[in-house]
């Protein structure tokens, strides 16, 4: 039995789900003082683990596997169906090189330019503007940045719209009622279109440079030697821009915490050579708030440290709180950059998009991209501008997953630095 396992009594705790957020297994964990306890979700039983030892486990092949682990809800708004997310063995391993093939350092450098010239207009148009909602403008900065990074044509007057389906996609994970039903038409429109483009490739009416993510996922063949379904790799090819896209979420927390924080912006300001802006963009990773806790499925029966795990038992790994790991963090609530001056941590306790090895596991494909979007960004925003910040409601719900600032970073005033 899993007896020894500490168990929360009671039918279903969905709803205390939607209520605690980003705090369920935190908070449950403290509880119980134990890094491992069950409850029941959606029916079923589930188990529940936090911090290093349980992400290593957690990151074992052979010992889960993701094929039913992701709800359908989920699937038809933030992942898209039956996509890598719910991929196992060499099938997962071969998707996922495609992945990481987008990810070389020639194709970062591209990046790389592609945003800091985005920011450049940004800064330009923002001078002439009376107010600014930094994250509504991310998203739709990320957007031209991803799609022209990615080989995808996008019009000026297509930028609101795509931008809106991108976000509403990013904004339904944890949602029901309209949030929810936002992201699944969001994602049928951007589906429908990023479908006929992977067409207009193969018909050879369209021909985007090799190195791009649309031409990846064009051509891209499965382990049979056959092109991938059209509408899987329209799929795949917006599991790299949608992601990207939702950097902006980060960027508004990191934009926040350069206000919370006013000695580490100074720091921020005085760097020279990327090092502070390198651990204030972990920081802001590990302290704010983003993906809450990820799932998998038992493959087969095994026995943890004395805890028998049951096939096909749905298993969450807690992100939120792992970041926040009493024993792993000096501090955890405390924001602090230099924590990770030479930090000695493990890919398996600092987990804000994944842990273990992105090139066998799950781990997010996309780590080094957001690193490098963060990182200009907030650069830019302490060094190459000033702006105000009118008094408005900073605060984020920890219940509402994805959680964002109420008023999503209002600035005004903007100026280029002399
Ligand atoms: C997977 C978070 C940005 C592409 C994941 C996972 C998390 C995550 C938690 C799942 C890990 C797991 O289940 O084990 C984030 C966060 C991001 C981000 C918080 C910040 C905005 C990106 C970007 C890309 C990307 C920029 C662009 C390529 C992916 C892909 C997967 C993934 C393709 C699936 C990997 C797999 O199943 O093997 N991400 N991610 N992500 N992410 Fe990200």
């Amino acid at each position: 039995s899993q007896a020894n396992i500490p168990s929360e009594k009671g039918l279903d705790h969905s709803l205390s789900l939607l209520k605690d957020g980003y705090l369920f297994i935190h908070k449950r964990a403290q509880d119980f003082q134990s890094d491992i306890f069950k409850t029941r979700l959606m029916g079923e039983e589930a188990i529940c683990l936090r911090g290093e030892d349980g992400a290593k486990v957690f990151y074992d092949n052979d010992k889960f596997k993701r094929e039913g682990a992701a709800p359908k809800r989920v699937q038809k708004t933030l992942f898209g169906e039956d996509a890598i997310q719910s991929m196992d063995g060499e099938a997962h391993r071969h998707r996922k090189q495609l992945f990481m093939s987008l990810m070389s350092r020639e194709r970062l450098q591209e990046l790389n330019e592609i945003t800091r010239a985005q920011w450049l207009l940004y800064i330009k148009k923002w001078e002439t503007q009376k107010k600014i909602v930094l994250f509504d403008e991310m998203e739709a900065m990320l957007t031209k940045v991803a799609c022209e990074w990615a080989g995808v044509p996008l019009e000026e007057k297509e930028v609101e719209k795509r931008t809106k389906d991108f976000g509403d996609m990013i904004d339904a994970f944890g949602a029901v009622g309209v949030r929810h039903a936002r992201g699944r038409s969001a994602r049928k429109r951007t589906e429908a279109w990023i479908t006929s483009l992977i067409e207009e490739v193969r018909s050879e009416q369209r021909s985007p440079r090799e190195s791009t993510a649309l031409y990846q996922m064009a051509w891209h063949k499965e382990l049979d030697g056959t092109l991938m379904d059209a509408k899987m790799a329209a799929i795949e090819l917006i599991n790299v821009i949608r992601p990207t896209v939702a950097v902006g979420r980060f960027i508004t927390f990191g934009a926040v915490g350069l206000h919370e924080f006013p000695k580490e912006r100074e720091k921020l300001m005085q760097d020279q050579d990327g090092t502070y802006s390198h651990l204030f963009t972990q920081e802001v990773r590990r302290y704010y708030p983003f993906a809450p806790f990820t799932g998998a499925r038992v493959k087969k029966d095994f026995t943890w440290n004395s805890h028998q795990f049951k096939e096909n038992t749905l298993v969450l790994l807690d992100i939120y709180g792992t970041n926040r790991h009493p024993k792993l963090w000096e501090s955890p609530n405390e924001f602090r950059p230099e924590r990770f001056k030479g930090w000695e941590g493990s890919p398996f306790s600092f987990i804000p998009q994944g842990g273990g090895d992105e090139h066998k596991g799950h781990r997010c494909a996309g780590e080094w991209i957001t690193i490098e979007l963060m990182k200009i960004s907030l650069s830019q925003l302490a060094q190459n501008i000033t702006y105000d910040v009118p008094k408005q409601d900073l605060t984020y719900d920890l219940s509402r997953m994805p959680s964002i600032p109420k008023s999503r970073f209002i600035i005004q005033n903007v100026r280029r630095q002399q």
